[in-house]
């Protein structure tokens, strides 16, 4: 079974000793973002403050690492790819909760909305704020009532108004686009709390027209809970921690900003839609999640890779089946950095390769393709490829004018350029072959294992 929501996941991680409480009190001024940034350079376990001068307790980091990724997604190394991609290939839709749910324990409207009673830190000094940044947001296509899940940051400016972004190529931010154009409001629903399977599939790569539901149920192996919010009519995880129900105002916009973001850089603070909560509801002894995002590797890393790797390459392999393998390094953000495995079956196949996978929603800025022999998970390993197999005038290329990741301080407003690598060896032509000490990986010398 898998685990049913966040509390499920945390007692197993204090089980297997990747959870550490924290019973001294913490300042959420700073010292949070501390704590983490320190957590994260040692690879370390979660951690969870129990006194964070709130009612709530804060845990953070509970997908830190890789390490904790394979927790949640109760794979190894091994099976991990194998895994996810069973899970997207088998979509579950989700199940109707009967009665009162959970995350329902306590629902708080009109003058009780207070989200500043929350434990939300600001990670550091040069922050906009304090920040809601391990929450998914449920929103609808506001014509054709598609749900979509997807992570999204949100600084607190009032007890009941937070700042939002979404890049417009994300569907939360296509929705808000859309219910604007259709003259329509569009409520949403940030979800802080949920079970690890829903938290990844947020990152799964798919099409506008997929029920992300589906995709969260696929990974779990079993339906996902649902229940309806208080105000606004969404449906929302049942068991999750704290449900915060808004309307996007995108009519009046206030400066949200600057935050420390994925790809190591503060971006600057510019005028963003304002999310009004309509309600907040939450469970009996409820716990905040918080989650570190700036200079890779953080958890916001963490929580793309898996998903990002697996969705993008089932992408691929319907246009090019003879792809093996895909990585999108952490270095890159998890983004603008992708190698693939592949042999390519004509010539040119893998510059076609490498145009669609400019063409994906990750908006990368280089591709790199190589031979199935090369690992790409080894940077020295693609070096090698690209310093060998590799006739610049002929097998590096670059399409300008792509589109651009916003949060990308090199480019130029909404646009950027993208290079191509083909680091496969000439096609059908003979190459030399690779010079290894033949039986060199089962020779025993037992003197150098001590
Ligand atoms: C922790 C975390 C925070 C994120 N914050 C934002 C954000 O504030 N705005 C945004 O546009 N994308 C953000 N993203 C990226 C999107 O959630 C992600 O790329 C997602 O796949 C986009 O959703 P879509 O596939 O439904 O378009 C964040 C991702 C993570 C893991």
């Amino acid at each position: 079974m898998p685990y049913q929501d966040l509390r499920a996941f945390l007692t197993a991680l204090k089980s297997a000793g990747e959870l550490v409480e924290i019973e001294r009190p913490i300042a959420l001024k700073y010292d949070i973002g501390k704590a983490l940034a320190k957590a994260s350079s040692v690879q370390g376990p979660a951690l969870m403050f129990n006194q964070t001068g709130t009612e709530f307790p804060l845990v953070a980091g509970a997908f830190g690492n890789r390490r904790l990724a394979l927790l949640a997604f109760e794979a190894t190394e091994q099976t991990i790819h194998e895994k996810v991609l069973n899970g997207i290939d088998n979509p579950i839709g989700p199940v109707d909760f009967e009665g009162t749910p959970p995350c329902q324990d306590v629902v708080l409207t009109g003058d009780e909305i207070d989200v500043t009673k929350l434990p939300v830190p600001t990670y550091s000094p040069k922050d906009g704020g304090p920040y809601i940044t391990a929450g998914i947001v449920v929103s609808e296509n506001p014509e054709t009532g598609t749900p979509d899940i997807g992570n999204y940051r949100f600084q607190v400016f009032g007890p009941k108004e937070l700042g939002l972004f979404s890049a417009p190529n994300h569907r939360f931010g296509k929705n808000i686009a859309h219910a604007t154009e259709m003259g329509k409001e569009l409520h949403a629903a940030l979800v802080i709390g949920v079970d690890p399977m829903t938290m990844f599939s947020c990152q799964v790569q798919s099409s506008d027209k997929t029920n992300d539901w589906f995709v969260a149920g696929g990974l779990r192996g079993a339906p996902v809970e649902l229940a309806r919010t208080v105000s606004n009519g969404l449906k929302v995880p049942a068991h999750a921690e704290i449900v915060i129900e808004f309307t996007v105002d995108t009519k009046n916009q206030k400066m949200e900003g600057p935050l420390g973001e994925y790809t190591g850089y503060y971006t600057p603070a510019s005028p963003k839609p304002i999310a009004r909560i309509t309600a907040i509801t939450h469970r009996k002894g409820a716990i905040f999640q918080g989650l570190l995002t700036g200079k890779p590797i953080t958890e916001n890393h963490v929580l793309k890779q898996i998903p990002f790797e697996t969705s993008i390459l089932r992408q691929l392999q319907g246009l090019f089946p003879t792809i093996s393998d895909l990585s999108i390094n952490s270095s890159g953000g998890v983004q603008v950095y992708i190698v693939i495995a592949m042999k390519p079956r004509y010539e040119g196949e893998a510059r076609q390769a490498i145009l669609a996978t400019m063409a994906s929603n990750l908006h990368p800025k280089w591709v790199i393709v190589v031979d199935p022999d090369v690992d790409i998970r080894n940077p020295a390993e693609v070096e090698w490829a690209q310093s060998f197999r590799v006739k610049p005038t002929e097998d590096v290329f670059i399409v300008n004018r792509t589109a651009a990741g916003p949060l990308d301080p090199s480019t130029d407003g909404g646009f950027s350029s993208s290079v191509g690598v083909d680091a496969t060896k000439p096609f059908g032509v003979e190459f030399p072959e690779v010079s290894e000490v033949p039986g060199w990986r089962d020779f025993d010398l037992p003197e150098i294992n001590k």
